[in-house]
């Protein structure tokens, strides 16, 4: 791959001129068919024009992505879901209405016009409206549908901000659009609209309750709770991984305490995520304090908290796991694949 030196934009304040120089340059590089990553409310995107198979097909390889796990198309305003789709539904249309913009990406069959490699041969696409001034300004500047899965490498933590995306991308893309840190932290919820009930296929920022409340009953995906291959593509692949390994645990702080020191005495540096109501106490080597203990929070910082242990400094981190359904379940749904499934469950005798 190409070496290519990367502009970055500040885009903090949409009042600003910087601003709408910045979007305007950025569109016309995303017409050309180069590489543009910008912030949503979810995590930084990584767009390309969803028509051009030579721009989309520079996006799988400057991730390093498996060529048979489609991306999620971007659009400026809602009629623009017709630019992707071949027809909306009446259940994808209330959806809409009531989720867009925002962290809600909606799978309907394709209307034909898109690069094959976009949907990577499916016969759906995913649609989603961001719910952030700079990607819906950069989009609508381009003028084209846009491509962007998540802005890192393949296999590591999304970028909750741009310092991320240039850790992973600097060098191989056009441009980031700097927003500064991104607000819901996990990546949108991906629903399929193409099956009746509804099909949950990646739990995100929306739960299943907001969803259910609008459109009656949904289903999730079995696979995201149970061993069985998944349904969205990207499920099955290694995903958010930190530099070095992450075990969650199971159990009270005592059990954690008990793991960090088993580990510093294998000759581990051991690194921690925690609350700050913890914090100083751990015994770790290293300790990641997380602001607040709200799901919300969490989801907020568990991209960059992963990403701040480097293989350097640390050989082993741990975490608590996070109880809750909803935005709790998207959470723990990250934290597993992030851990490659390893949980340590306390035994407790009560
Ligand atoms: O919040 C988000 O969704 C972020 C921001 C940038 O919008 N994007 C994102 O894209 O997370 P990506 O490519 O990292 O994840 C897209 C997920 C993958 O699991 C993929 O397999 C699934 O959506 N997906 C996309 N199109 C699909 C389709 N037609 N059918 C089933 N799953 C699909
Ligand atoms: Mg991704």
């Amino acid at each position: 791959m190409d070496y290519q030196q990367t502009i970055h934009w500040s885009v903090d304040n949409v009042g600003e001129k910087t601003f709408q120089a910045a979007v305007a340059e950025a569109g016309a590089l995303l017409r050309e068919g180069k590489l543009v990553a910008f912030p949503t409310e979810t995590v930084y995107g990584l767009g390309a024009d969803a028509r051009s198979d030579a721009a989309v097909a520079s996006v799988f390889q400057a991730k390093g992505r498996p060529s048979d796990n489609p991306l999620i198309v971007h659009v400026a305003d809602k009629q623009d879901a017709a630019l992707a789709a071949a027809a909306i539904t009446e259940t994808a249309e209330k959806l809409m209405d009531a989720f867009w913009p925002g962290a809600l990406t909606i799978i309907l069959p394709h209307n034909g016009t898109l690069s094959t490699k976009v949907t990577a041969g499916l016969s759906t696409v995913g649609i989603r409206l961001p719910d952030h001034p700079a990607a819906r300004a950069v989009i609508r500047a381009s003028g084209c549908p846009i491509a962007a899965p998540s802005a890192n490498r393949s296999g590591r933590p999304s970028p909750t901000r741009a310092m991320h995306v240039a850790e992973d991308l600097d060098g191989r893309i056009a441009g980031i659009l700097d927003g500064g840190p991104t607000g819901v932290g996990l990546e949108s919820t991906v629903i399929d609209c193409t099956v009746e009930p509804p099909l949950i296929l990646r739990p995100g920022g929306v739960t299943s309750a907001e969803i259910e409340a609008v459109i009656g009953t949904v289903d999730v995906d079995p696979a995201l709770s149970e061993e069985e291959q998944p349904r969205s593509p990207g499920m099955k692949y290694r995903h958010y991984a930190p530099e070095a390994p992450l075990t969650l645990l199971d159990g009270t702080t005592a059990f954690m305490h008990e793991q960090i020191r088993a580990s510093r005495e294998r000759g581990e540096r051991v690194g921690v995520i925690l609350t700050k109501d913890l914090a100083g106490e751990s015994g770790a080597d290293r300790e990641y304090v997380l602001p607040a203990g709200d799901t919300e929070t969490v989801a907020r910082e568990l991209y960059h908290a992963l990403r701040t242990f480097k293989e350097t400094e640390v050989d082993q981190i741990f975490m608590q796991v996070i109880k809750g359904e909803d935005l709790g379940f998207a959470v723990m749904n990250r934290l597993v694949k992030a851990a490659g499934g390893r949980v340590l469950t306390e035994n407790r005798t009560f």
